[in-house]
């Protein structure tokens, strides 16, 4: 297996656990944590937290490259491009049993996990995360910093905006479009199209509440 050498991990959580777990499979030599709550986090499984991520930025030349494992869409988006602009380069880590199709793209910072699938033509973007055994069908259009929570389901063609989650287990209609930060909560049947900035829940998907951004 190719080695990738040593990749820098922020976000000591239970996602960065998966991430970790996903990053070694896939052929990186080891993995260091870090975390905005350092000293105070200072473990998380197996791992020692070494730092924050100022402490990260001092020690980037360290590391061969760079993941962020934090579930809030936003502030995993903004710890990205901060890294990006300081020249630590998000790397994309995919579980070995992912399935992506040789026609697909998915963009750096992206994190794939356990039995996802993405299909031909599927486009994921910047910083998203693709959760276990979540599907992507072909032809869908993922924004950057989207989450695809495990188990939910995309038709053909749906496209999702910037930084919106879509819940365990929610099944999107395909060609539907869903705008930017919104939520689509677990076990949602989305049948239409969903407006930027919303909550919607149940089976047919219906708006919860209005977000104030
Ligand atoms: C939709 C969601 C964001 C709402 O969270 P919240 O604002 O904290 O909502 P609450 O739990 O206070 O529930 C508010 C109401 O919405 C209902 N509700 C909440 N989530 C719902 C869902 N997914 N489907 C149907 N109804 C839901 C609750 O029953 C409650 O109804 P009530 O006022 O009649 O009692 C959340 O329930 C959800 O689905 N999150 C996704 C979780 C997930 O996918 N995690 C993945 C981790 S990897």
């Amino acid at each position: 297996m190719k080695s990738n050498g040593r990749l820098a991990i922020l976000g000591a959580s239970g996602h960065g656990k998966v991430v970790a777990d996903a990053a070694l499979l896939s052929g990186w030599n080891s993995v260091a944590f870090f975390d905005d709550a350092w000293p105070a986090v200072s473990e998380v499984g197996l791992w020692p937290v070494v730092g924050d991520s100022h402490v990260l930025m001092e020690q980037a030349l360290q590391y061969d490259g760079l993941a962020v494992a934090i579930g809030d869409n936003g502030i995993r988006l903004e710890k990205l491009r901060l890294f990006e602009r300081s020249g630590l380069h998000p790397v994309t880590i995919i579980h070995p049993s992912a399935i992506i199709s040789s026609f697909a793209s998915v963009g750096a910072g992206t994190v794939v996990c356990a039995g996802a699938v993405i299909n031909p033509f599927a486009e994921i973007g910047f910083g998203c995360i693709v959760n276990t055994g979540a599907t992507v069908d072909h032809d869908c259009r993922i924004g950057d910093g989207v989450h695809i929570s495990p188990g939910a389901h995309l038709g053909g063609g749906v496209q999702v905006g910037r930084a919106t989650w879509i819940g365990l287990g929610a099944c999107v209609k395909q060609c539907v479009r869903i705008g930017e930060d919104s939520i689509v909560g677990m076990g949602a049947v989305v049948i239409r199209d969903v407006s930027a900035g919303v909550t919607i829940v149940g089976n047919p998907a219906r708006e919860m509440e209005v977000r104030s951004s």
